[in-house]
């Protein structure tokens, strides 16, 4: 009876383990930034939030280029209002504020 008490205890532990690294917070973050239900953040800001270019045009015969610039050294403030305040080109998402907060820690280069 004892031993078998210890063999279950055992094997929760490792289930427990397994359950834990079944995804880590880092890969569940990455997974988000590519694919936030809509489309994916780094097809504008670039793989790590650095910033891209997103198109060149013309308008008017004047070349024009659609970039963004680093979104890594944000503020959480400034940060959370691009998903309020909408300006033009960013989409529109549906994320809950602890969504926002885990694509905020992973894109914030400051605290590395
Ligand atoms: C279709 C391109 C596009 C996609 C996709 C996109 N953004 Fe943006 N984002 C922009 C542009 C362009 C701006 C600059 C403001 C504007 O024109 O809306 C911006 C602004 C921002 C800002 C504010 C930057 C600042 O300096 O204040 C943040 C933060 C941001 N985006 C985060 C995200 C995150 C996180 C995602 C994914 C959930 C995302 N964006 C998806 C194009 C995009």
């Amino acid at each position: 009876m004892r031993q078998m008490l210890l063999f279950l205890l055992v094997l929760t532990t490792l289930l427990a383990k397994e359950k834990d690294s079944f995804i880590t917070e880092q890969e569940y973050a990455a997974n988000l930034y590519a694919n936030p239900r809509g489309i994916g953040c780094n097809k504008c800001h670039g793989k790590k939030g650095e910033g891209m270019i997103i198109s060149r045009y013309k308008d008017k015969n004047e070349k024009k280029v659609l970039k963004t610039g680093s979104i890594q050294n944000l503020s959480f403030q400034n940060f959370k209002d691009a998903f309020t305040q909408k300006k033009g080109v960013m989409p529109k998402y549906f994320l809950t504020s602890s969504e926002l907060k885990t694509l905020y820690n992973y894109l914030s280069i400051r605290k590395k």
